[in-house]
């Protein structure tokens, strides 16, 4: 990775701590990291926060920045999102036409990254973003992003 993006990332990893250090509740601390995800970085068009819905094999939708979806439970094993939900791993899409399990948010919606939150080794929900930008992802993304992941497994 070049100096700089290594430069960027970590400017970015410290405004990401500055904003979960704020005082407020924890739905007020996520929505400002996809408030500040969303603002800071051009290819980030839609960042939202999905959960465990309680005991059920679902994910919830929670705090989000972008526009409105209408996929506000995903069942496990459905989609990108609840295909993380249960292979627990960093799922980037560099093309969503090109995905079958695929549940769309949108004609503008390009590609797409997904990285698992876990709280004592269980996957307990994610991060998601869109981008209206094809084969747009890296491994910067996910470098940042599993550290917001970390970062907000620390306040649920
Ligand atoms: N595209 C996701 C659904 C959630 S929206 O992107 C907000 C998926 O396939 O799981």
């Amino acid at each position: 990775m070049s100096k700089q993006n290594q430069m960027k990332i970590d400017i970015l990893k410290s405004k990401v701590e500055k904003a979960l250090s704020l005082n407020g509740q924890t739905m007020d601390r996520l929505q400002a990291i996809c408030d500040l995800l969303e603002r800071e970085i051009l290819h980030y068009d839609w960042v939202g926060f999905y959960f465990k819905n309680g005991d059920k094999n679902e994910l919830k939708l929670a705090q989000y920045t972008g526009e409105e979806t209408e996929h506000t439970i995903i069942p496990f094993g459905k989609g990108i999102c609840g295909q993380v939900a249960v292979s627990n791993k960093n799922f980037v899409v560099q093309d969503v036409s090109a995905q079958e399990n695929y549940i769309s948010c949108g004609w503008k919606v390009k590609s797409e990254i997904v990285i698992p939150i876990f709280v004592n080794d269980e996957n307990v929900g994610q991060i998601d973003i869109d981008s209206h930008t094809a084969n747009v992802f890296t491994a910067d993304d996910e470098e940042l992003l599993e550290f917001v992941c970390k970062k907000v497994a620390e306040i649920l």
